[in-house]
């Protein structure tokens, strides 16, 4: 643990996650304050404010702190600004964006390195976003099956998530690219990488974007996919964040998965999102 000067960091379970004190974001934060901040991430790989008011200027102000701004390649349609993604969930809406595990747009060459999400309007009950520590999930696995891992790469696609054949636009509000010069981005990474900035191994595949293991058919490495899917979402890796309107959840994206839940039926629940820009590792 560490000590913290300029904030209150406390933590929300016992795999990741904490609460962060004594600050507001909109502010411009000092350097001691964002390196706490910065620290305080990649110790708990999560991060959660409460009661913060943000507008775009200054979420992207606070986002730009950590890195460049990423643009995602499919949440654009009818935006002019693409530094700024909208998750809009309706009444009538069957699906969200991110209701599977997944990290976020790992199809990427260079995949973002976290993410920051704040909450414009929440339901009264329901609609939590849920996260696992894959740190954990590489370390508790056999030393046999690390040793099988280390030296495989898996291949990533946004087919399913985004063009015309994933047909998610019909299913809810937040629309993708889904127009006939989509083509899928595909590129392969490592199924453990060392996190560039704590040197610590994690797995690096999610069930929304990795298609099979490089080398082998999407039936050959199922069996090991399936299990590795299993494995990295298991309870006790995980924190469960319930929302409240002006809350945000910053999360690191290279060693953290997650899940929004989509239990909300009847109601609306409307996020504001930035990415921050990763680097090949
Ligand atoms: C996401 O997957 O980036 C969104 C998560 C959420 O809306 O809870």
């Amino acid at each position: 643990m560490t000590d913290y000067n300029r904030i209150s960091v406390e933590q929300v379970s016992g795999a990741l996650g904490a609460e962060i004190g004594g600050v507001n974001v909109a502010d411009e934060l000092d350097e001691e304050t964002i390196g706490e901040i910065r620290r305080a991430l990649l110790e708990h790989l999560v991060i959660f404010f409460r009661d913060q008011e943000l507008s775009v200027d200054r979420h992207k102000a606070f986002t730009r702190r950590f890195g460049e701004i990423f643009i995602h390649p499919n949440f654009q349609l009818g935006q002019d600004d693409k530094e700024m993604v909208y998750l809009l969930r309706q009444p009538g809406d069957t699906s969200v964006a991110g209701e599977k595990w997944h990290a976020d747009t790992t199809m990427m060459e260079t995949p973002p390195m976290g993410a920051i999400l704040y909450a414009l309007e929440v339901p009264a009950y329901g609609g939590d976003t849920i996260f696992a520590n894959q740190y954990l999930a590489y370390e508790t696995l056999s030393e046999g099956m690390k040793d099988m891992l280390d030296g495989l790469n898996a291949v990533h696609s946004d087919i399913r998530v985004a063009g015309p054949q994933s047909d998610v636009n019909s299913k809810r509000t937040s629309k993708v690219r889904d127009d006939a010069n989509w083509r899928p981005t595909v590129h392969t990474h490592a199924i453990v990488k060392v996190h560039p900035e704590t040197g610590r191994k994690h797995l690096f595949i999610n069930p929304v974007y990795t298609m099979h293991i490089d080398g082998m058919t999407e039936a050959e490495s199922a069996p090991i996919l399936e299990f590795l899917y299993a494995h990295q979402r298991r309870p006790e890796f995980t924190c469960r964040f319930a929302w409240k309107q002006g809350s945000i959840a910053f999360w690191d994206n290279r060693c953290s998965m997650h899940l929004a839940v989509h239990d909300n039926h009847d109601s609306v629940r409307h996020m504001q999102r930035t990415q921050i820009a990763g680097s090949r590792n």
